[in-house]
C-alpha cells in the first residue's frame, strides 16, 4: 500500500505522492501531527521538478507567489511575506533540556514537558483546512557518512518549494531511510487554520505568537508561527546548527556557521578555508569571491555559504562538508560589482522574498544598481519611488536557490568525504578595535580570538541593528547548547588532529572619522585570502604583536590597487592599546555570563594577552 493510500484523511487519491513508505516510526509519526494538527489533507513529497512547479502554479493562483517575466527572469518568483515575519525571532527561539544550566545562557530555555504542552495547545488543529506537507530531506550528500536525515511536516507550500532548492529532498530520502534509517523529525506549522469557507492570506502566520523549539536529547525540532527563513526551514538552523551541534558535542565534531571555499594559486596549489561571519556580514560575498584581474591566476572556488560540519579525518586534518543544497542569502547590497557570481547565480530559476518588483517584472533591491528604477513596487505591495524615504526592499530580503546554478561551485561541493581545511576565518562587522586581518599564534589563541568575537547586529533578526554585541563563533543564536561546554569542544577538536587548521581573524568593516568604511572589500579581500593562503603554506612575512602575527604594509600584494596607500593601511592595523583593554573587559562580561562552564584554558589566555597589553 502506499503512504498516500493509507494515511490520507479525506483525499485519498493525491497527485505525485505514489510512493511506498515502509519505516514505521515515519508512518506513525506523521499519523500523529495529523490527528494532532487536523490537516483537510496529507501530501508526501517527491522532490521532483513537476511538483516543484504545480506547487509554485498554485501559490501563483494564491496570490503568495507573483511570477516574475519569464523573458527578464525564467522560472522564478516572488513573495511578499506578512511585515511581522521578516527575520529570525531569536526572543522566541528555544532550546529544551531537562537541566536549564545545559542549554546555557546563550539560549532561552523550556523545560521539556512543559513545552511539549504549550506547544501542543497551539498545533491542535493549527492545519485546519489546509494541506499538510510531508517532506523527507538530507542535510549532506544522501549516504554520506556525514549526513543527516530529517523530515519536515510543515503546511507551508513556500516551505515545501524552499526546501526543494535548499536540501536533497524528496523520494530517494525515503529510500535511503530505508525501514529503520534515523532522522530528525521537524515539525512547523504557519499557525493559521482556515475556517470552512475562509478566505487564505497570501502571507499565512501567527502575529502574535511564535515558538521555535528544539528538543536535542530527543532530537525534535517544533516551529510555530512564522513562516519566514531559518524559524521555518528547519533543516537550516534549527536542524544543521542548533541540532546538530549537540550531535557533534556527542560524536566529536562541530557544526558550524561558517562558509567554505577553495583558492588556488597561480601554481596550481589548492587549500580550502573555511569561515564564521555572524548573519547578513558577508559569508556569500567571500565563498562567492572573483578576484580582482590583477591578481592574475587566483581562482576562488565556493563549496557552501552559510553553514559547516567539520570532523577530525584519519589524515590528521579536518574535514568539512557543507550540509546544504543552495543559498538563502541577503539581496540589498548584491549587485555586479560586489558579487557578479551571485547575480548569475540568481538569473533563473529563483525565489525572491522581500525584494522590488519592477515596471517590467523584474525585482530590484538597494544596491543592485547604482541608480534606482524611477518606480517599483516596494516589498509590501505599495508604490515607491526614489523620493518616498522608505527602502524598496527589506534589509533581510534574500534569493533562494540551488547551489547548482552558481559558475564558481567547487568542484567537491558534494563529495561526500567533504574537503580538507587548511584555515579558519573568524569576523564581524566592527568600526573600530579589529584591526583588517592576524594570525592566531596557536589554536588555543585562536579559540580565545574566535570565541570573543564581537559584531554590530544586522536585520538578519528581529530586534535592533548597529549594536555590537558578543557572537562567539558568529554562533551565538545557533548554539544548541551552553556556549561554554562549546568552547570547550573546540578546544578539543584541535587537538584531536594532529594537523589542525591555522585560525585567523579578519575585519572588513573598519570606518573613518566620518564613519567611512576605509577597505574596499568584496574581490578585493582577495589580498588578505592571498596573505592567508601563504601563510599556511609557510611563505608570507608579517610581524609578531600581541594579538599575533600581521602582515606588515609591504607583506600583502598591492598590484593594481597601489592607491591604498600605506596609511590608509596603517589606520586598519593599528592596535590602540586603551580600546583593547576596553575589549578585554567586554571579554570578561562574557566570561562571568558563562562561568559555570568556562574551560580555564580561555581565561588563562585572557590573562597572557591582558599582560602582554600591559607591557
Ligand atoms: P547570512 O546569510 O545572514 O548568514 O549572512 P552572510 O554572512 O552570508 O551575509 P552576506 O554575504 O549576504 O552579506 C550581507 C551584507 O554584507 C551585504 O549587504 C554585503 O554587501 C555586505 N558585505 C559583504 N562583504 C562585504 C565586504 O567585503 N565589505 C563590505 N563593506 N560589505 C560587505
Ligand atoms: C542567518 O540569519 O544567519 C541566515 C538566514 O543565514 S536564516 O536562514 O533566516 O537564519
Ligand atoms: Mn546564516
Amino acid at each position: 500500500m502506499s503512504a498516500t493510500e493509507s494515511i490520507s484523511l479525506k483525499s485519498p487519491s493525491l497527485p505525485g505522492a505514489a510512493y511506498t513508505v515502509e519505516h514505521e516510526r515515519l508512518k506513525k509519526w506523521v499519523e500523529e501531527v495529523a490527528a494532532l494538527c487536523g490537516p483537510e489533507r496529507i501530501y508526501w513529497c517527491d522532490g521532483s521538478d513537476a511538483e516543484y512547479d504545480r506547487l509554485c502554479g498554485e501559490m501563483v493562483e494564491a496570490g503568495t507567489f507573483i511570477r516574475l517575466n519569464p523573458k527578464l527572469r525564467p522560472n522564478s518568483y516572488l513573495a511578499r511575506s506578512e511585515p511581522s515575519d521578516v527575520a529570525r525571532v531569536e526572543d522566541r527561539t528555544f532550546v529544551c533540556t531537562a537541566n536549564k544550566e545545559d542549554c546555557g545562557p546563550n539560549n532561552n530555555w523550556m523545560e521539556p514537558e512543559s513545552a511539549k504542552i504549550i506547544l501542543k495547545d497551539f498545533f491542535k488543529n493549527c492545519m485546519r483546512g489546509r494541506t499538510m506537507y510531508v517532506v523527507p530531506f538530507s542535510m549532506g550528500p544522501i549516504g554520506s557518512p556525514l549526513a543527516q536525515i530529517g523530515v519536515e511536516i510543515t503546511d507551508s507550500p513556500y516551505v515545501v518549494v524552499s526546501m526543494k532548492l535548499m536540501t536533497r529532498m524528496g523520494k530517494a530520502v525515503i529510500d535511503a531511510l530505508g525501514k529503520d534509517g534515523d532522522f530528525v523529525p521537524c515539525l512547523h506549522s504557519v499557525g493559521h487554520p482556515l475556517s470552512p469557507g475562509e478566505k487564505d492570506v497570501s502571507w499565512p502566520c501567527d502575529a502574535e505568537h511564535k515558538y521555535i523549539c528544539h528538543f536535542p536529547k530527543t532530537k525534535e525540532i517544533w516551529s510555530y508561527g512564522s513562516g519566514y527563513g531559518g524559524n521555518a526551514l528547519l533543516g537550516k538552523k534549527c536542524l544543521a546548527l542548533r541540532i546538530a551541534s549537540n550531535i557533534g558535542r556527542e560524536e566529536g565534531w562541530l557544526a558550524e556557521h561558517m562558509l567554505i571555499l577553495g583558492v588556488k594559486s597561480p601554481e596550481g596549489e589548492k587549500s580550502y578555508v573555511a569561515a564564521a561571519f555572524p548573519s547578513a556580514c558577508g559569508k556569500t560575498n567571500f565563498a562567492m569571491l572573483i578576484p580582482p584581474k590583477s591578481l592574475a591566476g587566483w581562482e576562488v572556488s565556493t563549496v557552501g555559504d552559510d553553514i559547516a560540519w567539520i570532523k577530525p579525518g584519519q589524515d590528521g586534518r579536518l574535514h568539512a562538508i557543507n550540509p546544504e543544497a543552495g543559498f538563502f542569502g541577503v539581496a540589498p547590497g548584491t549587485s555586479a560589482k560586489t558579487n557578479p557570481n551571485a547575480i548569475a547565480t540568481l538569473s533563473k530559476n529563483c525565489i525572491f522574498t522581500n525584494v522590488a518588483l519592477t515596471p517590467d517584472g523584474d525585482v530590484w533591491w538597494e544596491g543592485l544598481t547604482d541608480e534606482a528604477p524611477a518606480e517599483l513596487i516596494d516589498w509590501q505591495g505599495r508604490k515607491w519611488t526614489p523620493d518616498c524615504g522608505r527602502k524598496a526592499a527589506h534589509p533581510n530580503s534574500r534569493f533562494t536557490v540551488a547551489s547548482t546554478q552558481c559558475p564558481s561551485l567547487d568542484e567537491k561541493w558534494n563529495d561526500p568525504n567533504g574537503v580538507p581545511v587548511s584555515a579558519f576565518v573568524f569576523g564581524g562587522r566592527r568600526a573600530s578595535v579589529i584591526p583588517l586581518v592576524f594570525q592566531a599564534v596557536n589554536w588555543d589563541f585562536g579559540v580565545y580570538m574566535a570565541a570573543t568575537l564581537g559584531s554590530e547586529t544586522t536585520a538578519a533578526a528581529a530586534g535592533k541593528v548597529g549594536e555590537v554585541r558578543r557572537d562567539p563563533m558568529a554562533m551565538l543564536p545557533f548554539c544548541g547548547y551552553h556556549m561554554g561546554d562549546y568552547f570547550a569542544q573546540w578546544l578539543k577538536i584541535g587537538h584531536m588532529v594532529t594537523n589542525p587548521p591555522r585560525i585567523f581573524c579578519v575585519n572588513w568593516f573598519g570606518t573613518d572619522s566620518s564613519g567611512k568604511i576605509i577597505w574596499p572589500g568584496f574581490s578585493e579581500n582577495m589580498r588578505v585570502l592571498k596573505w592567508i593562503f601563504d601563510r599556511v603554506h609557510g611563505g608570507s612575512g608579517s610581524v609578531q604583536t600581541v594579538l599575533g602575527w600581521m602582515p606588515r604594509y609591504e607583506d600583502l600584494d598591492w598590484t593594481g590597487l597601489e592607491s591604498f596607500d600605506r596609511q590608509k593601511f596603517d589606520s586598519l592595523m593599528r592596535l590602540d592599546t586603551a580600546l583593547w583593554l576596553k575589549e578585554l573587559e567586554s571579554h570578561q562580561e562574557l566570561f562571568d555570563r558563562l562561568k559555570e562552564r568556562m574551560p580555564r584554558m580561555l581565561v588563562l589566555v585572557k590573562e597572557m594577552l591582558s599582560l602582554n597589553l600591559a607591557r
